[in-house]
């Protein structure tokens, strides 16, 4: 599908602007990493990359791919900085034209709450990524989030049941799926959310 400019613009500014995100690793990705053999991981909408950086350090060989080039440069810095940057790497990517091979041990997604046809390609893309055996991790904004935490250019939120669905994870593929309280700090102040979490093991060949 077609790249959005005013989203890549909306993305580079808010990058360009300064540090978006804390840096630090996701939880879900830390949780279900650390209970896997470390092999080749790839972040799908990498951001600043909190969890390429910490799968690096935990021994796999990390990629990170967005859009966002200002994000990417402060990963890389991030990388040289802890030492691992010959293993976590960072490639500017438009996820929408994303066409991988079945060979990343483990795909994982956090917070790609764009329009419902990009995250339909992207999903559908992660999901052929993933090696026989691979696992998946897709996390967003759940529908029981409340609604003012989505910001003034909202949030798209969904059921991870729902991905299960459209992504025809069936045939072979383990999945759970739960809603995930998370305590967050916004402008200052902190706020209980909800994230919809999806992790999915492929079958082995
Ligand atoms: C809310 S941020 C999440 C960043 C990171 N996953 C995290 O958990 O901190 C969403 C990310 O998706 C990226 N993104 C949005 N649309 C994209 C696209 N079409 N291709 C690649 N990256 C995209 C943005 O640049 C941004 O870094």
């Amino acid at each position: 599908m077609q790249p959005d400019p005013e989203r890549r613009a909306f993305w580079h500014e808010r990058y360009a602007a300064g540090a978006a995100w804390s840096g630090h690793v996701n939880p879900v990705v830390e949780e279900t990493a650390s209970r896997l053999v470390p092999g080749t991981a790839v972040d799908l909408g990498c951001g600043e990359g909190g969890d390429v950086l910490w799968l690096a350090e935990h021994g796999w060989r990390a990629t990170g791919l967005d859009a966002a080039a200002p994000a990417l440069a402060r990963g890389r810095d991030e990388a040289l900085r802890r030492g691992v940057a010959d293993r976590a790497e960072f490639v500017e990517t438009d996820l929408g034209t994303w066409d991988p091979e079945p060979v990343w041990d483990l795909v994982t997604c956090h917070y790609l709450h764009e329009a419902a046809d990009l995250r339909s390609a992207v999903l559908a893309a992660a999901v052929g990524a993933v090696a026989p055996g691979g696992t998946l991790i897709v996390v967003g904004h759940h529908p029981d989030e409340p609604a003012h935490l989505a910001g003034p250019r909202g949030h798209t939120r969904f059921l991870a049941e729902d991905l299960v669905e459209a992504a025809g994870l069936g045939d072979g593929w383990q999945v759970t799926t739960r809603a995930r309280p998370r305590t967050s700090v916004r402008d200052g102040v902190t706020v209980e959310r909800v994230d919809t979490v999806l992790v999915a093991t492929a079958p082995a060949r």
